[in-house]
């Protein structure tokens, strides 16, 4: 989950790993660093932001047409100025930046001081650029073939860049379990963790595989497996562009991506199913139909807020499939031994479609013979190129570090899997579908309508931004978004929240509700619509405060709550996609009233690719 960024060619390198390091702050923001080859390596390295790190390199020689730069989430070693990347070697020739966890440094790192290394930081990292440069000694090799040499004696996940003080024309990565893109432009070579820092210089970049190594040498790019066989490289051309991974006039990522909501479920939608007669254009239904007819149960997996959507997806398969879903945290899910059939159905649900402990689900899962489909937002991420089949949801870049848009995204796309599942198992007519379309194609406008509460969600910000917790309740469909609200709030204002279902909340919550707790109540017009009416007249008892998220023109709830916002009617296993909105908005204004960085929470990542 640190960002990476490295630059071989013409350019000065130094104003391009920086502008890239800001794109990939998302990932990581411990701290930072740069190295530069400008006949000597110069390092420049910080904890704190790239901002910082642009403090302590001012004023000192950043030139070089061959660098690199990190950010960092620290994994090994607490988030300092000696811990921060880049590493060097033993003899201070070869640096590195590194995105991952060697498992056996410690015992590498035994070996090596045993043949007399010094190590300054407490960092695995550290001790992987030494191992190189031991090879590179012991066996008198090139760089590129000693960090080859050197990948088969470690165990772990890494995407790794080096550079060489003695190779002046050489840039190497090299990827394992964390993402490493190249990109390819004239004369010139970028690589980076993930395409947002590249995309302004080429839209041509290859997504490097497991085991693999890219080595520039005087210009030209050559992939190696760590077992040395040479690799095509598949080069694709991106389709992002920058203005899309820019703030576009909001003062936060997360805003945009909140008010981008109608644009990124209308996308996500786009082309995959047709009102008029009830069709389906989705390649997982047409190339699985045979899978998806006899499969006996879904497995669910996922992590954070992809956890939740798939929370939503259990109830939408269980309700218009019919078939048995179990939704599994993706960490315990592969360490807990799990019953898995061939007649299983997974579905890995990310974003980032790089989280670790996803892609370990999925890995298992496929051993025991599961059909996997992924569920991603990054094209070309690991998640989707190790599953069968599956669907991108099309939201378009997330750069704030809790998701919002994506979670719509993903509900949209497991709403048609529902529903095109029913369809192949006789489940739904095609009438159901018709109807089914027909609403599905006004949501993107009632999202856009929903969205219009915000000027009534800053006043309740105002209000309750100096709150304790709060709690969030929901029934059925609306349970999962209860989980989702209170996880929005907790994460980006550090306010302590829970979502819970409404109808449990008297085996536990209800102890905590008094005047000075705020009660977020889902309570819209749908099958459970009394009994959260109930739940509502057991806060009030005990003098809760409740804010409740009702359906356009209901009168009922509004005379029993604090403090009412509408959104707007819709199928039941619609709802989800409208009722996150207002949590997403109140979370975000109280966050901001509270003088968070909303964008870049402490301790969170974007994408975690460690377990
Ligand atoms: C991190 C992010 C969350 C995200 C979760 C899963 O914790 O901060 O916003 O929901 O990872 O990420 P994924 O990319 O797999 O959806």
């Amino acid at each position: 989950m640190c960002g990476i960024v490295a630059y071989i060619g013409p350019r000065e390198a130094y104003p391009i790993l920086i502008k890239g390091l800001k794109r990939l702050e998302y990932r990581g923001y411990d701290s930072a660093g740069v190295a530069l080859l400008d006949k000597t390596l110069n390092i420049y390295k910080c904890k704190g932001k790239v901002a910082e790190l642009e403090n302590a390199a001012a004023g000192k020689n950043v030139h070089g047409h061959l660098g690199m730069g990190h950010t960092r989430w620290a994994t090994h070693g607490e988030p300092n100025d000696v811990n921060s990347h880049p590493h060097l070697s033993q003899s201070g020739d070869i640096a590195i930046i590194h995105n991952g966890i060697i498992e056996n440094y410690a015992t590498l790192k035994e070996e090596l001081t045993n043949r007399g290394h010094k190590f300054i930081s407490d960092t695995d990292t550290e001790v992987l650029v030494h191992l190189i440069e031991d090879v590179q000694q012991n066996t008198h090799t090139t760089l590129d073939e000693a960090v080859r040499l050197a990948l088969n004696e470690v165990i772990g996940a890494y995407a790794i860049v080096i550079i060489s003080k003695n190779d002046p024309a050489k840039l190497i990565g090299a990827r394992k379990g964390s993402p490493l893109v190249v990109g390819i432009g004239d004369g010139e070579y970028f690589m980076a963790s993930d395409a947002t820092p590249i995309i302004e210089y080429t839209k041509n970049v290859t997504y490097l595989n497991d085991s693999e190594i890219a080595s520039i040498v005087d210009g030209k790019l050559t992939i190696k497996t760590i077992d040395n066989i040479e690799q095509t490289p598949y080069i694709h051309t991106l389709e992002m562009n920058l203005e899309a991974i820019e703030k576009g006039g909001y003062e936060h990522f997360m805003l945009k991506e909140i008010h981008e909501q109608p644009r990124s479920i209308y996308d996500s939608l786009r082309g995959r199913f047709d009102p008029a007669t009830g069709m389906f254009a989705m390649r997982s239904l047409k190339e699985h139909e045979g899978k998806i007819k006899n499969l006996k149960r879904i497995i669910i997996v996922g992590c954070g807020t992809s956890w939740h959507a798939g929370l939503v997806g259990e109830y939408l398969f269980e309700d218009i499939a019919r078939i048995p879903v179990e939704v599994e945290y993706a960490s315990e899910f592969r360490y807990r031994n799990p019953v898995i059939n061939e007649d299983d159905l997974v579905i890995a649900i990310s974003q980032s479609g790089e989280t670790a402990d996803t892609l370990a689900a999925i890995e298992l899962a496929k051993e025991k013979g599961a059909t996997i489909f992924g569920l991603c937002n990054v094209v070309g991420s690991s998640i989707p190129r190790a599953s069968h089949a599956g669907a991108y949801t099309h939201a378009g870049p997330e750069i704030g570090v809790a998701s919002t848009k994506a979670f719509t995204s993903q509900v949209a796309i497991l709403t048609l899997w529902a529903f095109g599942f029913a369809e192949i198992r006789g489940k739904a007519t095609m009438q159901d579908l018709r109807n089914a379309f027909a609403e599905l194609e006004t949501i993107p406008d009632k999202v856009q309508k929903t969205l219009q509460c915000e000027e009534q969600i800053k006043e309740l910000a105002e209000i309750f931004k100096d709150s304790k917790n709060f709690l969030y309740l929901g029934r059925g469909y609306q349970f999962p978004v209860a989980l989702e609200g209170a996880l929005k709030l907790k994460e980006i204002s550090y306010i302590h929240a829970e979502g819970y279902p409404a109808a449990e909340m008297k085996h536990g919550p209800i102890a905590l509700i008094d005047e000075a707790m705020p009660v977020v109540v889902i309570a819209t017009k749908n099958s459970t619509y009394e009994k959260v009416i109930s739940n509502i007249q057991e806060v009030k008892a005990r003098k809760g405060i409740i804010i409740a998220i009702v359906t356009e023109g209901d009168n009922k709830v509004r005379k029993m709550a604090d403090y009412v916002i509408e959104i707007p009617e819709t199928k039941e296993y619609l709802e989800p996609l409208l009722s996150t909105i207002p949590l997403q908005l109140l979370s975000y204004h109280i966050a901001v009233l509270r003088g968070c960085n909303v964008d870049q929470p402490r301790n969170l990542a974007k994408s975690v690719t460690v377990e």
